[in-house]
């Protein structure tokens, strides 16, 4: 991988705690965190604002190529705007959560929110996490975890989060898909996070690099 920095790679089904692992193990070793799906979202709410629909697959591609997206960084984690407008508060919002998985299913969506995820490894040592990291994205990484956890557990946590969010369909969506399915990479361990904290997935997650002497 001569054009990247180091490059961890976390992967998996919503509400798993890809999020919560992949922010604090960045903080811990000193490496930037980013969040491929908030950028996937971005881009499904300014469709939405535009009055696009998530089954309009040539719009969104027309649009999305010719939408100024810029990824660049605030306090060591990635932050994403469209044409000047910053739609971090929107990111969670219930018909971004209902359109997401559909809208990132056009090519031309992977392509651009790849390219943005690999311009962050070219310049920093990076914790992404997401659904095709470890497989598609940086498929040579030697750090790349799948974590996991049941149906029901995860669940709940998007409901103590306070979030209508249909997860299962999403999950359905993300791993039927013809364009990088959510799946798990041949050398990725998986962690199953239903009965751990953050801080003990997070120790599982540095022991193994540690295992396959990845400098840290
Ligand atoms: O945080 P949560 O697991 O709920 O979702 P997210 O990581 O914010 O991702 C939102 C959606 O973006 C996913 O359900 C996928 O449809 C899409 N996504 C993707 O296709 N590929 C990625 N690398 C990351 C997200
Ligand atoms: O990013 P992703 O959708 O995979 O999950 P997250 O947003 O990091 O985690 C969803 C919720 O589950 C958050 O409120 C976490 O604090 C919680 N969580 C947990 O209680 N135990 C874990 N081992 C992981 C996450």
């Amino acid at each position: 991988m001569p054009d990247f920095h180091r490059v961890i790679a976390i992967d998996g089904p919503a509400a798993s705690g890809k999020s919560s692992v992949a922010r604090e193990l960045a903080r811990r070793l000193g490496f930037v965190y980013v969040n491929s799906g908030a950028i996937y979202r971005a881009i499904t709410w300014y469709m939405l604002r535009r009055g696009i629909g998530p089954d309009d697959g040539g719009r969104i591609a027309r649009t999305v190529e010719s939408a100024q997206i810029s990824c660049r960084l605030k306090n060591n984690e990635s932050r994403v705007w469209i044409d000047d407008v910053d739609p971090t508060n929107h990111l969670r919002d219930d018909l971004v959560n209902k359109a997401v998985s559909r809208v990132s299913t056009v090519p031309e969506v992977r392509k651009i929110v790849t390219e943005k995820m690999r311009n962050y490894a070219r310049a920093h040592d990076v914790v992404i996490e997401g659904r095709d990291i470890g497989s598609v994205v940086f498929p040579h990484t030697p750090g790349k975890f799948y974590i996991d956890a049941s149906p029901e557990v995860r669940f709940r946590r998007r409901v103590a989060e306070g979030q209508r969010d249909e997860i299962a369909a999403r999950d359905r969506a993300d791993s039927s898909r013809r364009a990088s399915p959510l799946t798990v990479a041949p050398d990725a361990q998986v962690i199953d996070t239903s009965h751990l904290t953050i801080e003990e997935v997070i120790d599982k997650i540095v022991e193994r690099l540690k295992l396959k002497g990845l400098p840290l």
